[in-house]
């Protein structure tokens, strides 16, 4: 049974940071943080917002837009690395909200969870919910899949410069409109790391970032190759291994998106694994201008690879070589560039980053004049601790209806620039809930969090602004 995602929509709060404002106050080249980072604005949060209002505020764009009901819906997930509570799920707040809508018990009929892996989980809910439906446990019934994140770092550290906030909403059903997944090759890899984590209690993750940049390289690589071996198997997709790669068979590449540039520099190891045992490799050597450098361990492992400084450092001089050669510059432009337009403008979003890519791409290549009906999409989804999942799909023919209508800018709504001053009031939380920066307009809010002493503490409040 043809089972993908039907329709997705967006929510990205009406504050940002921009990049030359905070490449000011922290002292850093404005140009690191537009091209070595690749970004120029960062969503952050109002006082009256979080995870799961923002996930509310999407997943009633979702149900609006396709004058859904909740009698339509069988399950909801909401998958996210900034849970608000250790026992009570983000999607049973996001449902209290959307029956201020629907109604009282609008919802009951129906299930799901909260998923939790850092920036993989979101996947993981696609895929669940997806064989959910292949396997007719659903009673005709579509599920909702929402991937909602705030990306928050320590002040004046690496990774403050790759924040972001928002949510995405896609609606999963069988004979889907927009993309359908391919069965029986999506592949996962999964090993205990600490490349990343936020201990209970704790706003802000403790990041080890370079560590956690390779980490994600080798992971998604490592799932990639076993999704390579099932698609050959399965007969999904048929290439010539002596001329050419499976990547030369995959039409896009999203990935997940920290910041901009990792996007690019995932698209260059995948291609220079793939592409190293082929003919072609000759003449892209000649264009780098040195050989690629072989570490002096061959397991490979990361332990080995950061070990081995001189290797790293020659690699790095390679890596930056190929991807400026046309080879890397032509599969980049047509297969990844447009996935990337959105994540400049936002911000990192954990969960919702590669979502957003993938939004980001149907856009651009749209606007291009490209037609997309039937174009193979390969995603590389990669969550620390750490989890990678690499799956495929297919665009249908419905797609037009949907991305025909698709402006980023409107979508996100007009927005306000926040000075490095209101940006630290706001996190540390120096501002009054009731004192928000931007009025809220047909959205949810949070009203009130419930005090430490009553029976209510950390109880929270939600109200539709109409
Ligand atoms: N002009 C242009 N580019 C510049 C520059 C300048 N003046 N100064 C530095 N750069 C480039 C660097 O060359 C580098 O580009 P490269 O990757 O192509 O070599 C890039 O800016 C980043 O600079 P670098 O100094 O290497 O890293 P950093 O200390 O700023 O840290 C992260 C970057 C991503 C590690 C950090 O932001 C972080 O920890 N983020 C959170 C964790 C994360 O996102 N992990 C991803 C995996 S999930």
């Amino acid at each position: 049974m043809p089972v993908g995602i039907d329709d997705l929509a967006m929510y990205i709060p009406k504050l940002y940071v921009d990049s030359k404002d905070f490449a000011k106050a922290r002292g850093i080249d404005p140009q690191k943080l537009e091209s070595g980072i690749g970004v120029r604005k960062m969503a952050i949060v109002d006082t009256n917002q979080d995870p799961a209002c923002m996930a509310s505020n999407a997943c009633l764009k979702l149900m609006e837009k396709n004058n859904l009901h909740p009698k339509d819906i069988g399950r909801m997930y909401v998958a996210t690395e900034s849970a608000l509570d250790e026992s009570k799920a983000m999607n049973s707040f996001v449902i209290g909200m959307l029956e201020q809508v629907y109604g009282d018990g609008s919802f009951e009929h129906a299930g799901g969870i909260e998923c939790k892996f850092a920036c993989v989980s979101g996947s993981y809910a696609l895929y669940d919910n997806a064989n959910w439906i292949r396997a007719e446990e659903n009673n005709g019934k579509a599920a909702i899949v929402i991937v909602s994140d705030i990306a928050k770092y320590d002040i004046g550290s690496a990774g403050e410069y790759t924040q972001g906030a928002g949510a995405l909403a896609m609606l999963i059903k069988d004979n889907p409109r927009l993309l359908e997944f391919d069965q029986k090759v999506t592949s996962t890899i999964i090993k205990n790391e600490y490349d990343f984590y936020r201990p209970f209690g704790k706003e802000t993750p403790l990041v080890n970032g370079n560590y956690s940049n390779l980490l994600y390289l080798i992971q998604v690589k490592k799932a990639f190759d076993s999704y390579k071996e099932k698609a050959k198997t399965t007969g999904l997709i048929k290439w010539d291994e002596n001329n050419e790669s499976i990547t030369d068979k995959i039409d896009y590449f999203i990935v997940h998106l920290p910041y901009r540039k990792m996007g690019e520099k995932a698209l260059a190891y995948l291609l220079r694994h793939e592409w190293r045992h082929l003919p072609r490799w000759q003449y892209i050597i000649k264009e780098v201008g040195m050989d690629e450098p072989i570490p002096k361990d061959p397991r490979g492992t990361i332990e080995s690879i950061l070990l081995d400084k001189e290797f790293m450092k020659l690699d790095e001089q390679f890596r930056r070589a190929f991807m400026k050669t046309s080879s890397y510059q032509d599969v980049f432009n047509r297969k990844m560039a447009s996935s990337l337009e959105a994540s400049s403008i936002i911000g990192n979003l954990y969960t919702a980053s590669m979502y957003v890519g993938f939004r980001s791409m149907l856009e651009f290549e749209y606007k291009k004049g490209i037609e997309l009906e039937n174009k193979r999409i390969g995603f590389g989804s990669y969550g620390s601790g750490s989890s990678a999942m690499v799956f495929s799909g297919v665009i249908k023919s419905g797609y037009k209806e949907i991305v025909k209508s698709m402006n980023l800018e409107e979508e996100i709504g007009n927005r306000t620039k926040v000075s490095m001053e209101q940006y630290e009031q706001l996190r540390e939380s120096e501002i009054n809930p009731d004192y928000y920066i931007t009025k809220p307009r047909r959205e949810f809010i949070l009203v009130k969090i419930g005090g430490n002493t009553s029976d209510k503490a950390g109880l929270r409040e939600y109200e539709y602004i109409h």
